[in-house]
């Protein structure tokens, strides 16, 4: 870091309250901010660390609409979850709010007010998409057609998912309504532009220029091929024709509200307002001064986001800072294919907290090693387990687990004094000594998994030297010598706790228990005289457990599972038949009769008969189920029946009718079961 900072604004991606959250989300942001504000307040820095759920925008309503709930419902429930499912990980943050809180409406209109006042809003009449049946314009995830590019026909109207293109809805071929299926019309709507184009040179200068060298390469190519494109940069509404979001405050608005990519980086600014409320705390250090570093941590499909719009309307609004960094992600994909929240193809961090119990930082680990920082990766639960199996329990657990059973072994438990050095002991603690910088200097540069690797590092430092001087060998032949080994180990195994903090927060914090070490100082780090001799240490625990073939064969097979289930679900049921009118069908009688008795026809694989109840009295029927259903089942039940269908005779007896059932695309056949109390002879219309 060239310039030191006096306090640290570290904000993560509000993550939309429209589902739970998956491992491709702690990749793509949390974990990494999570690791940079821990070391930061281990470096005794001031930080704050905001969040909160995305609660706006067309992700919610498409929700609440599938499901059937209001928006409300969907947020509420969501924030819920993911909340929790944050502090499970040990997701650290300050503060964690929502964008549905009061404060951030205030908040967000404050800001579309200020802008409308300095006059940086054209105000653009615009023909959009409206959908007559529904009443309602229709934002851009609302309309679907054909993609103008490559053909797909589901293209949404702002984004062509087959091909990634965006588009404008207007570009769709044969747009459709989600709402009601039909065909949208284009009318007449005002709204508000922010005319990016006027920004155009500030960001070119602050971007390209001033952090042309220390930002990441993909954030920066995604800038230059936004600043740089023939056209430059659209204007871009900041407002919507929708009633689920924050009101737009002015007179004639009435049916718009904000952007949902307008009110959600306010989002940020408003935590930070509700946890200064909250902690007694002044809110405008951490977006004002200038000696406050704010980072952004987001993934790649945020960049335009925080790297141009955000950043333009904190500059109009004049008092903010800026983001000194947005170390974007890329992806993380998972056994090959991208996650899906829609096609369940994902590990759900509340599952895997069911099926891992106090495995977070496996988690945390495996993710972070192969964390997608600067290009898409991919999440298998084969590497998992090795990760699991040769670092986490092969190296790290077994070299700290060493240490102290050893102590305990030949000690007590007491931590043995240290007396002269060895050469190769110089050595290993010179070495020691320069692991803290050189983590540090990784993660200030938010090179995450570099620095995970050097923290590996360290604890391979402290097995070799146990290899090396093999205390179990030395014990029968040289007592002081042991203490010695034995002494550096723990030290060895006290730093790693230090360093390793970060990434592994649960580990470190039981390593601190075991030797008793009050909290995590990294201006302590690469001491090796952390602990004191004489002092107790705790017992060993296990820190790591292997994982087993068939654990992580079941993760893959329930994902297949999920995926099928998803294929099934989505594929086409039987086509509707030809239209019939009302005359034909009130020829059909049916009712709901009671099942009296019935038993499998003597060789027939298919048929049993039954004899029903119809209320006009009882009748025999055969019904081809036999292969769906024992008899004892149907016995008592009620079900529906055709009771007017001309006789038929099958195997020498007469069926008086049909009974109905539900038969699925793949032939699986359902009772239909009337409502609880619904007399026999009932008739169905
Ligand atoms: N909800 C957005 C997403 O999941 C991220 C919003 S980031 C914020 O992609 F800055 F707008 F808050
Ligand atoms: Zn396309």
């Amino acid at each position: 870091m060239n310039k030191s900072f006096k306090r640290y604004t570290i904000t993560s991606a509000l993550p939309y309250a429209n589902g739970p959250l998956h491992i491709g989300h702690l990749a793509g942001c949390y974990v990494p901010s999570d690791i940079y504000a821990r070391f930061l307040r281990s470096q005794g820095k001031d930080v704050l660390y905001v969040c909160g759920s995305d609660e706006h925008g067309v992700a919610i309503t498409i929700k609440a609409r599938k499901e059937g709930k209001t928006p409300q419902e969907v947020v509420d429930h969501f924030h819920g979850l993911m909340k929790k499912s944050f502090e499970e990980f040990g997701i650290s943050f300050d503060h964690y709010s929502r964008t549905s809180a009061p404060i951030h409406h205030e908040t967000a209109q404050g800001f579309f007010k200020d802008l409308y006042e300095k006059g940086e809003f054209l105000e653009q009449s615009t023909e959009q998409y409206y959908d007559e049946e529904a009443g309602q314009f229709l934002a851009d995830r609302y309309i679907e057609g054909t993609c103008p590019k490559c053909g797909f026909e589901n293209a949404y109207g702002d984004q062509c998912e087959k091909c990634g293109s965006s588009l404008s809805p207007t570009e769709l071929i044969n747009p459709r309504s989600k709402l009601s299926g039909s065909k949208p019309v284009l009318k007449e709507t005002k709204h508000w532009f922010l005319d990016l184009a006027r920004y155009s040179d500030f960001l070119k200068k602050w971007i390209l220029e001033e952090h042309g060298n220390d930002w990441k390469n993909n954030v920066l190519g995604q800038c230059r091929s936004w600043l740089e494109a023939g056209e430059g940069l659209q204007a871009r509404s900041m407002t919507r024709d929708m009633d689920w979001g924050i009101k737009v405050p002015l007179p004639d608005a009435e049916g718009k509200v904000l952007y949902v990519w307008f009110d959600a980086p306010i989002g940020y600014i408003s935590s930070t307002k509700e946890w200064a409320a909250e902690n007694g705390k002044d809110w405008e250090p951490y977006w004002k001064d200038e000696d406050t570093q704010l980072v952004h941590f987001i993934g790649k499909d945020n960049i335009v986001f925080h790297c141009i719009i955000f950043p333009a309307i904190l500059k109009t609004h004049g008092d903010y800072i800026l983001p000194d960094n947005v170390p974007a992600n890329e992806f993380l994909n998972l056994e090959g294919d991208k996650i899906s929240t829609s096609r369940n193809w994902a590990v759900w961090l509340h599952e895997y907290l069911e099926e891992f119990p106090g495995k977070q930082d496996v988690l945390r680990y495996v993710l972070t090693a192969n964390a997608p920082e600067t290009k898409d990766n991919d999440f298998t639960w084969k590497d998992f387990q090795s990760r699991n199996n040769s670092e986490l329990v092969a190296i790290y657990g077994n070299f700290v687990n060493r240490a102290v059973v050893l102590t305990h072994k030949y000690y007590q438990g007491v931590i043995p004094l240290r007396g002269a050095l060895t050469a190769y002991d110089e050595e290993v603690l010179a070495a020691l000594a320069e692991f803290p910088e050189k983590i540090a200097s990784s993660i200030e540069r938010f090179r995450f998994r570099e620095a995970l690797g050097l923290m590996m590092d360290l604890a391979r430092l402290g097995n070799k030297y146990l290899a090396d001087t093999e205390p179990w060998k030395t014990i029968k032949t040289d007592e002081k010598r042991t203490e010695t080994i034995l002494n550096i180990a723990l030290n060895i195994a006290a730093n790693l706790a230090i360093v390793s903090e970060p990434f592994l927060p649960f580990t470190a914090a039981k390593l601190y228990e075991l030797f008793g070490m009050s909290e995590s100082k990294w201006e302590l780090a690469g001491n090796s005289e952390l602990l004191s001799p004489g002092k107790v240490i705790g017992k060993a625990e296990l820190l790591f457990e292997k994982i087993e073939d068939e654990t992580v064969e079941k993760q893959v097979q329930k994902l297949l599972d999920a995926k099928k289930m998803n294929e099934d679900a989505n594929a086409p049921v039987a086509p509707m038949k030809d239209i019939i009118t009302y005359d034909d069908f009130a020829k059909l009688d049916m009712r709901v009769v009671t099942v009296l008795e019935a038993e499998k026809m003597p060789k027939s694989k298919k048929l049993i008969k039954l004899k029903v109840d119809t209320g006009l009295g009882h009748r025999t029927v055969l019904s081809g189920v036999a292969e769906h259903f024992e008899p004892e089942f149907l016995v008592g039940k009620q079900v529906t029946m055709l009771i007017n269908l001309a006789p038929r005779k099958m195997m020498g007896i007469e069926s008086e009718g049909m009974i109905l059932m539900a038969e699925d695309k793949d032939g699986k056949l359902k009772l239909l079961v009337p409502h609880e109390g619904t007399a026999s002879g009932s008739t169905i219309s």
